[in-house]
């Protein structure tokens, strides 16, 4: 299992192109399983999740190619041949569950395993099987799989989801395009990945708005056509490469970002005393002054602060002048980072879903864990604003998220390495 290596050496400087967004990519990709004509997406990520992904699809009857070294993927749905989500793919990413809604609506039936147990969280799928069972479908829990059925197709339905769930909202949009009539689905969830998704989803023929507001309107149509779409920016990725400049001092431009995915994310830095201003190329990035002040955080549905970023934000109020509390209100069990920072000297407490971070001077390297995916780049940042050496190990974490990481940081002036252990 390899490491990435990381030694604090002082201010970053550089420009770092942002990819295309994990979170879009993996609901665009199913969305192939909606018609039989090919869909291409540009500006896809290069990730360890997105080939997990078109295996999943790969195992359905889909052709996926990847092309021009991964920027491009080539789907068709031409050929679905089975109807079954296998526990051995499904159980590696949660994102597996989002060719539920695109079967059901194309085939009139799919057996999709539950994803099961999730570092952060139980992530159930009640809010899913809640909207597709107001559309006619009738699912049934048997050995660890859903059973989902519609016959006589889907139907068009008023339904309002108990949360503003990200992926119900992905497979609740998809299954609709395709079922008789009008759905309207209401506290939806609101993230630029549903947008671009939806975005997506028109250009294929889908009668679709509301999208980016809290009630998605979706006049179902008969089939749907081809498509060729660009992934929108990775606000995640965006986000935790301006932490890094934030964290370890310089300057850095983030190619491709702007202010409008990440607002409160950005007003969160302002007040922690990072400056961070549009280009014409994206984001530069700096800190106002010596000190970086400390913050309070809750992470929320968008538009409020991502809980995609509450670790990174972590790793950056652990040397902040004062005491922050962040507060963790998407999943329950989302600070595994926490006891890999205090290993690095940082000074945190837990007690349930809040944590409290007393700001240190300096961190000091350590051998530390990536335990989630965006945990991992928590520990690297923290790296950055160490003294000595950090390994960070189990670094597949970071893979499914985060392509060329070791380059994208090196490109800025860190001194990272990927090691074999
Ligand atoms: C997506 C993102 C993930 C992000 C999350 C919240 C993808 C591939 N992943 O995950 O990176 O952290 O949004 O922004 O886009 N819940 C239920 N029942 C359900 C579904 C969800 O109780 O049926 C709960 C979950 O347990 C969790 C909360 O709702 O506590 C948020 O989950 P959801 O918005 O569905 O997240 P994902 O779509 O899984």
């Amino acid at each position: 299992m390899d490491s990435i290596v990381v030694k604090g050496n002082g201010p970053l400087k550089g420009q770092i192109p942002i990819a295309g967004a994990k979170n879009a990519c993996l609901t665009l990709m199913p969305a192939t399983l909606l018609s039989e004509e090919p869909l291409t997406l540009t500006n896809a990520p290069r990730l360890s999740d997105i080939k997990t992904m078109s295996a999943l699809l790969e195992s359905l009857g889909a052709e996926v190619s990847s092309l021009q070294d991964g920027k491009v993927l080539a789907l068709s749905s031409h050929n679905i041949d089975n109807h079954v989500a296998d526990y051995e793919i499904v159980r590696k990413m949660r994102a597996s569950n989002l060719v539920l809604g695109p079967m059901l609506a194309r085939l009139g039936h799919a057996i999709v395993s539950l994803p099961g147990g999730c570092a952060i969280g139980a992530r159930p799928m009640d809010l899913h099987i809640a909207a597709l069972e107001a559309m006619g479908a009738e699912i049934e829990l048997k050995e660890g799989y859903l059973h989902a059925i519609a016959r006589g197709g889907l139907k068009g339905a008023v339904h309002e989801l108990r949360f503003a769930s990200v992926g119900a909202t992905e497979n609740t949009v998809m299954a609709a395009t395709l079922a008789k009539g009008t759905t309207v689905l209401k506290n939806a969830a609101r993230e630029p990945e549903i947008v671009d998704l939806v975005h997506c989803l028109r250009k294929m023929g889908a009668q679709i708005e509301g999208e980016g507001t809290s009630t998605i309107t979706i006049q179902g149509v008969d089939r749907l056509n081809g498509a060729t779409h660009p992934v929108v920016t990775d606000r995640i990725e965006l986000g935790s490469y301006m932490l890094a400049p934030a964290i370890a001092g310089g300057e850095v431009e983030l190619l491709g970002g702007r202010i409008n995915l990440l607002a409160a994310f950005c007003e969160k830095l302002d007040a922690a005393g990072v400056s961070v201003t549009e280009t014409e190329k994206g984001l530069m990035v700096a800190r106002k002054g010596d000190l970086i002040h400390s913050v309070d955080v809750v992470t929320e549905v968008y538009p409020g602060f991502p809980t995609d970023l509450q670790a990174q934000m972590m790793a950056l109020m652990c040397t902040a002048d004062g005491t922050s509390v962040l507060e963790e209100k998407i999943f329950e069990n989302r600070f595994m980072h926490a006891p890999e920072l205090i290993r690095m000297g940082a000074n945190i407490d837990v007690q349930g879903g809040v944590a409290t971070v007393k700001g240190v001077k300096r961190l000091k390297g350590a051998r530390v864990m990536a335990t989630d995916l965006r945990a991992s780049v928590s520990l690297i940042l923290a790296g950055l604003a160490a003294e000595g050496e950090t390994v960070v190990s189990r670094v597949y974490h970071v893979d499914r998220g985060y392509e060329h990481v070791v380059a994208k940081f090196a490109g800025i002036g860190a001194q990272i390495e990927r090691v074999k252990e």
